[in-house]
Order: C-alpha cells, then structure tokens, then sequence
C-alpha cells in the first residue's frame, strides 16, 4: 500500500500501489475540475518521493509541467510514499 501525504496539514491517505492519486489527493483537499490535464486546478507541488509517482503524461509536457510540479489527475503512485503541497 502507498501513502499520499499532505505536507501541509500532516494527513495522509492510503492508495493501492499503481493507482492513481486522484481520490486521495481529493481527501486531502485538492480540487479538481477538467480531470483530464488541461485546466490546472489539480495542480500540486511534489515535496518527496518523486520517483514514486508515475511519468509526465502528454498533458502535463504540453503545459511544461516537471516531476516537481504535477497535476494530480495524471499522477499514478507506484509505491512508497509521496509528499504534497497545494
Ligand atoms: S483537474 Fe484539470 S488538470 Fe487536473
């Protein structure tokens, strides 16, 4: 089992390794809209465990979106644990 943690508030909500991050991200309280890469609301710093996170979708490049810096629609957890501020 993963672990998305809101570095802001300490909370963390667990997440089935390889899925994505969407439904724990909203827990923790960021908001989404488009849910498909475009409009930005979902937008969240990476504060540890990068690697943990799956790679840049299409959609992220194309706004020049980094491993740091993600949208959370986009992002699938691999494993481990990952950080977030918003
Ligand atoms: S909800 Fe629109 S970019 Fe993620």
């Amino acid at each position: 089992m993963a672990k998305l943690t809101s570095k802001k508030t300490g909370k963390s909500v667990e997440v089935e390794d390889g899925r994505y991050i969407r439904k724990a991200a909203e827990e923790l309280g960021v908001q989404f809209c488009c849910n498909v890469g475009t409009c930005g609301a979902c937008a969240i710093d990476i504060v540890e465990g990068k690697e943990n996170l799956s790679k840049l979708t299409q959609e992220e490049k194309d706004v020049d979106m980094d491993e740091n810096r993600r949208f959370a629609c986009q992002c699938r957890i691999k494993e481990g644990e990952v950080g977030i501020d918003y």
